[in-house]
Parts: structure tokens; sequence; C-alpha cells
């Protein structure tokens, strides 16, 4: 059983949010639409729903987060939830069972959900496989495969600014080769119906057959960003980079940097997106970063929404019985 499946139940509900892969148009609107509801929470007097009061969510990170484990702390505590943060630092592979050891220690704790970060790929499905039935686990970035939640919310800022989807054209520029969120945005654009999702980079950053997901390839910027609707920039992720792929940084701002000149060659209202942390000077110039079409921040704030959806639908579906109505 793939992650695909292993996430959702017999009638197609989603369990657990490992991966966009295979999951369809109606899912991914399902959590957008009740993002958009949910982002109202941050506008009250009191910021809290009672949706998940009694419930334990534990934030399991392996790997250093800023904004991803915080908003999934904040979307948590809006919902009213316990919230246990537990950071691993380990440079070490999965070792099957020191992991499960973890996890039958925090199982005993009784706890509802699992938010994930591992470097090692798979390591939040191994989870979802082997924690008992009525934990959700949420894929918060595995290795350099998914980053899910990250896709909703790159997908919950786009429609914000461009619900036409059928007639845009995005541009991620930079190291897709790292990139899980390149590979997770890139599924969620082709589900929603995006009408062109370019990758620009140079080939040695760029994974093999990377058409394959539905991307057409561009090693120049000056020809691909030309005309797009949306501009997704990524870091250069050296952590993940086993051998020099780059002769240096400066040298890659000047083929690939977001600077304004690059950017006139996109729509004059297109907007600019990056996942964070930003580094300015190598992929981004500062005055595109905090220039009027940067969006950058606004991604943060939208990703509370989009944790918050994902983590009431998952909960909420495990809280229905087997037979129950969708
Ligand atoms: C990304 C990640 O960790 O994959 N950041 C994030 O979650 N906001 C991208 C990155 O590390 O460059």
């Amino acid at each position: 059983m793939s992650a695909t499946h292993i996430q959702l139940d017999s009638h197609g509900r989603l369990l657990h949010f490992l991966t966009v892969e295979g999951l369809t148009r109606r899912h991914l609107t399902d959590i957008l639409d009740t993002a958009e509801s949910l982002r109202g929470v941050a506008e009250r007097r009191v910021k809290k729903l009672p949706t998940l009061h009694g419930k334990t969510v534990v934030n399991l990170f392996f790997e250093a987060s800023t904004r991803t484990r915080t908003t999934f702390e904040l979307a948590a505590k809006r919902l009213s939830a316990d919230v246990l943060n537990l950071n691993i630092a380990t440079s070490s592979a999965v070792k099957g069972e020191s992991l499960l050891d973890t996890l039958r220690n925090i199982e005993a704790m009784q706890c509802d959900m699992f938010v994930v970060r591992h470097e090692q790929s798979g390591a939040a499905e191994f989870i979802a496989r082997h924690v008992k039935p009525h934990i959700a686990v949420l894929n918060a970035g595995d290795g350099r495969h998914a980053h899910p939640t990250q896709a909703m919310l790159d997908m919950f800022t786009i429609r914000r600014h461009k619900p036409d989807f059928p007639h845009l054209q995005i541009a991620i520029v930079g190291d897709i080769l790292h990139s899980r969120v390149a590979r997770s945005l890139i599924h969620a654009l082709n589900i929603l119906g995006a009408g062109e999702i370019r990758v620009i980079a140079p080939r040695t950053l760029l994974p093999a057959q990377v058409e394959t997901l539905g991307a057409r390839v561009f090693y120049d910027p000056g020809q691909g960003l030309r005309d797009v609707d949306v501009v997704v920039m990524l870091r250069l992720q050296k952590e993940r980079m086993e051998r020099a792929l780059l002769p240096t940084e400066q040298e890659f701002f000047q083929r690939y940097g977001l600077t304004e000149d690059r950017l006139a060659l996109a729509k004059p209202d297109a907007i600019v997106m990056h996942p964070g942390p930003i580094n300015r000077g190598v992929e981004i110039d500062s005055r595109v970063a905090d220039g009027p079409r940067s969006v950058i921040l606004e991604q943060v704030t939208n990703g509370i929404a989009v944790r918050m959806a994902i983590m009431s639908i998952t909960l909420g579906n495990h809280a229905r019985p087997a037979g129950g109505t969708v």
C-alpha cells in the first residue's frame, strides 16, 4: 500500500495527510474551503475554536523548522488542542527500531495527532503505518519527498490572489532537485488544473525526468519567467546537497536570482512566493522579497488556517464511524 492509499479510509476520506499525490480535486478543494472559513478566527477577540478541545497534538520534529513548527503549534492551539513540542535533533538515518521506540513512548502519553518532520523520505508514512488507529499523522516535510501542508498553503495563497487556475502560468525557480515543496506543489497545481507549470533551474538542480511530474523545463529564467502570473522561489538547500552542484552563490544569483529586472518579465500583476527561509542575495533580491508583489509573509499567515483545516478534517474523519457518510 502506498502513502497515497494509507492516508485514506475505505470511503476515500483523509485520515492522515502524508502526500498530495493521488488525492482528488475534491480533497484539495475541501481543505482550501475549510481553511477559508477558518481564516476569520484570527480576527476574533478570542482567537479560538473548540474543535480539538481535549485532544493532544504532538509536534515531532527531527529536523530544524521555524515557520512550519510554530504555525502547526498555533493552529492546534487555536483549535483548543493541547500541544506538546518535541524537537529531536538527529543527523543519523532513520533506524526503524529507535523511531518506533520514540513513537511507542509518545503514544503511551495518549495523544491524538502526530505532526512529523524528518530528514528521511517516507518517515511520516512509516509512522502512520505503525501508530494506533485513532491517531492522525500529518507530514510536515520528509526528506526530499513531500511537504503537503506547505503545498496547500501555497495553493490557498495563490487562490486568494489568482483564482482562475486554468489560465494560470506558474514558475517554480531554483533548487528543484532537493525540494519537497516543489514536488508537492507541482502535484497540487496539477490536481487543481493549473494552466502551465514551469520549473526553472540549472540542469544540476533538476530531478531526472521532472517533465513526468507535469512541468515544463526552462534552464533560462529570461525565457521561463515571461508572462507568468506566479513566481515561486526556492532556497538553495545546501544541507541536502551531497556534492557541489553549483559554482558559487554569487553566480547562482547572477543567473537565477529574482531581481526586479527579472521580475519585470512576468505579468505586471504577478505575485512572488517563497516557502522560507529566504536567502537574500542568493535566490532573491531584498527589493523583491520586501517589495509590493511579494506575498511571502502572507503565506506564513495562511499556513495557520490551512493547518487548522487539515487538522480538523483528519481528526474529524477519525471520529466518524467507519460506515458513516462523507
Ligand atoms: C521548506 C522546507 O523545510 O522544506 N521550508 C518550510 O517548510 N517553510 C523549504 C526550505 O527548507 O527551503
